[in-house]
């Protein structure tokens, strides 16, 4: 079996748990990894795979012969300008997760990845991601029905890796990690039959444990982190100012967590029916890279049918994801 080369294009949280999950996979071998500061990473990752620089594009492509560069850059500023550039020379997956510019994003990636002949699958991951795919399942087999998401089920809660960067850019913050908690309550009224009208307090609440620097004021950064828009506002939030040690030690790591909830009627008033879908992950990034490389798969066969332009996790039939063949599908896993 020829494996797929796999390049990495960042490296971050994402692009280190592409790099493991790799090695899970035995049909994949990493090509390389494409970075912006590639000293960084090459001393990160001290000679064991070749690190090169993300321009120009040819050195890397003659040098390292890639099928399919996963691009693990950050959504806010890295995607919308690397994605369209690199479609053009290499097919390519991302977990773009800004749902709101998730259209546009689509449009651009569609647009370039068309021109150039190559597919591109866009915001796949955890959310988005299968829990988009779960939402249209839940939806489509319980018509009528409203699908909610909830993060955080554990007492511990789920790490949120962008509020926790959130608290970081505030004046006076030295360090920070936020955990959400989904509201019991909530989830108990949808597998009750409820489809309620949720704002956001109602389903999840926030937890933050900061780390002041010297000479900071605590009432000032509270002040700061409830009112924040978006981000604290609209919640309700606990905050605990902790030492950089009690945070390194207690609250390490990117645990996190969810379920998708729906529920309604099959048919006859009478007969209620819920679906559920539940993620425990240990490490996030490395959930999101687990799924990001399974696309790669999907990527790849899509590509050999001469198939081009965007993608998401909507368009993929589950197949392709999968590393086992036809004959083993309709054998062991139907
Ligand atoms: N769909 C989902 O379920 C899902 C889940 C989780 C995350 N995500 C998305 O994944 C994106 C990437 O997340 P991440 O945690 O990997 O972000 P990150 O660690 O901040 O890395 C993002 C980029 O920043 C650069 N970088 C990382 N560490 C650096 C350092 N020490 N110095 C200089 N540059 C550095 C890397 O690019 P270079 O190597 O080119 O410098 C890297 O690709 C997020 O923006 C989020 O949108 C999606």
């Amino acid at each position: 079996m020829q494996k797929i080369r796999v390049l990495i294009v960042g490296y971050g949280n994402i692009g280190r748990g592409v790099r493991q999950a790799i090695e899970r996979n035995p049909d994949m071998e990493l090509a390389g990894i494409v970075s912006r500061s590639p000293d960084r990473v090459a001393r990160e990752v001290a000679g064991a795979c070749p690190v090169m620089p993300v321009a120009p594009a040819e050195a890397w492509l003659q040098a390292l012969h890639p099928d399919i560069a996963i691009l693990c850059g950050g959504s806010k500023n890295d995607l919308p300008q690397q994605g369209p550039e690199l479609v053009r020379v290499i097919d390519t997956v991302d977990s773009f997760d800004n749902h709101s510019r998730i259209p546009e994003y689509f449009a651009a990636m569609n647009a370039a990845a068309t021109e150039s002949g190559h597919v591109s699958i866009i915001s796949t991951g955890w959310d988005p991601g299968i829990f988009s795919l779960e939402r249209v399942l839940a939806n489509a087999f319980l018509p009528g029905s409203r699908a909610y998401g909830f993060y955080g089920l554990t007492p511990r809660g789920g790490l949120s890796m962008g509020h926790s960067d959130a608290l970081r850019t505030i004046e006076g913050v030295q360090d920070a990690r936020q955990y959400t908690h989904a509201v019991p309550t909530a989830i108990e009224r949808i597998r009750n039959g409820e489809n309620p009208d949720y704002c956001a307090r109602e389903m999840h609440t926030r937890e933050c444990f900061v780390v002041l620097k010297p000479g900071a004021d605590p009432a000032a950064v509270e002040k700061t982190i409830r009112e924040m828009p978006g981000y604290f506002a609209p919640y309700d939030t606990t905050i605990h100012f902790v030492s950089q040690q009690e945070l390194d030690e207690k609250y390490a790591g990117f645990p996190h967590d969810g379920c998708v909830v729906a529920s309604g009627k099959t048919g006859d008033a009478q007969h209620a029916a819920a679906i559920e879908y539940r993620c425990v992950w240990g490490s996030n990034p490395e959930a999101t890279a687990q799924v990001l490389v399974a696309h790669a798969r999907a990527a790849v066969r899509l590509s050999r049918e001469g198939r081009k332009g965007a993608f998401t996790i909507l368009d993929i039939p589950p197949a392709y994801l999968s590393l086992h063949d036809r004959d083993e599908l309709l054998k062991n896993w139907m």
